[in-house]
């Protein structure tokens, strides 16, 4: 395990139950947590698959209790997983956290979608609190535009005194944020980063600048580069080494690792920098199925 630090932000490239247990109990404000979903992604060269359901689910149970235990008991979780392994993550924490919303982030496909079976476009996310009686919710700092008599400025006239709508809302518990595109200038080299609007609007509702956000999984390090951004306080975990140069290089902790520089890969219609600057693959790399698993999940 190796701890970087710089400026309130710290990545530990490590393991994430044994990470995890070195933050101090109940001191942290804000988990996100999305972690291997055991469809078969490939990080780099480690597929998220595990021998079964069950050994997928007692390994997230684990995390889950030990993430629990992390946080302030006005603390607040999101957590993520695949659409057919939310409902055991459910069941799981209802017991012990009270369950605020079932959020649904929707986007559109970015590939062929499927022809035999509804394609999956959603992924789902859980948010959760300690107390429900005493947690963090900016909901002033999230207002969308509401897409209701407002855009034709109407007047409600069921009111005591007629009033033009609302123009802004908190948001409902379905998201429409379209997933990272290679064009897009947050693309990083992951196979399942998430949007910078995704963790905008988590970490501004339930966290206040200066708290701790802390992501035990952090890949491209979308959660902590948010928090950076917003002020708040981060640590990010991760165990691949080309994610940690990732993270190194988005929260601006070091500018070279290991001796090497560390700089964004160059998209292939980018000139390039010098020539030893690698180019950012346009395609994923298939994953390699454990042919030991039962079937190929068809939902994400
Ligand atoms: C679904 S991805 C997270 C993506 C991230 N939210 C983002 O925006 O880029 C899960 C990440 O967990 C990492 N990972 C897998 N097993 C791990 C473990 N036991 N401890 C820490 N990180 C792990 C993987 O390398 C992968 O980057």
């Amino acid at each position: 395990m190796k701890v970087f630090d710089k400026n309130g932000h710290k990545i530990i490239w490590g393991e994430a139950l044994e990470a995890l247990a070195t933050i101090k109990d109940n001191s942290v404000d804000l988990i996100f947590a999305d972690p291997p979903y055991n469809i078969g992604k490939k990080f780099v060269d480690v597929p998220d698959r595990w021998e079964s359901d069950g050994s997928y689910l007692n390994w997230c149970y684990k995390w889950l209790q030990l993430c629990i235990k992390k946080l302030k008991h006005t603390g607040s979780m999101y957590v993520m997983t695949a659409t057919q392994n939310m409902p055991h993550f459910d069941l799981f924490l209802r017991d012990k956290l009270t369950i605020l919303s079932r959020i649904v982030w929707y986007y559109d496909s970015s590939s062929v979608q499927a022809r035999k079976y509804f394609g999956s476009l959603y992924e789902p996310i859980l948010h959760c609190v300690k107390d429900e009686n005493d947690y963090t919710f900016n909901a002033n700092d999230i207002l969308v535009e509401a897409r209701t008599g407002a855009v034709r400025k109407l007047i409600d006239y069921r009111k005591p005194v007629p009033t033009v709508y609302n123009s802004k809302k908190v948001p409902g518990n379905v998201w429409h944020i379209p997933r990272v595109r290679y064009r897009m200038d947050e693309y990083e080299n992951h196979p399942t980063q998430k949007p910078i609007a995704l963790l905008e609007r988590i970490i501004r509702a339930s966290s206040n600048e200066d708290d701790l956000v802390v992501d035990p999984f952090s890949g491209s390090f979308t959660t902590s580069y948010v928090a950076k951004q917003l002020k708040r306080k981060s640590i990010g975990i991760e165990i691949n080494e080309d994610y940690v140069k990732i993270g190194l290089r988005r929260l601006q902790i070091a500018t070279e690792f290991n001796g090497e520089p560390l700089r964004r890969e160059r998209k292939t219609y980018e000139p390039p920098v010098d020539e030893n600057q690698a180019t950012l693959s346009l395609f994923e790399k298939k994953a390699k199925w454990n042919t030991r698993s039962r079937k190929r999940s068809k939902v994400s």
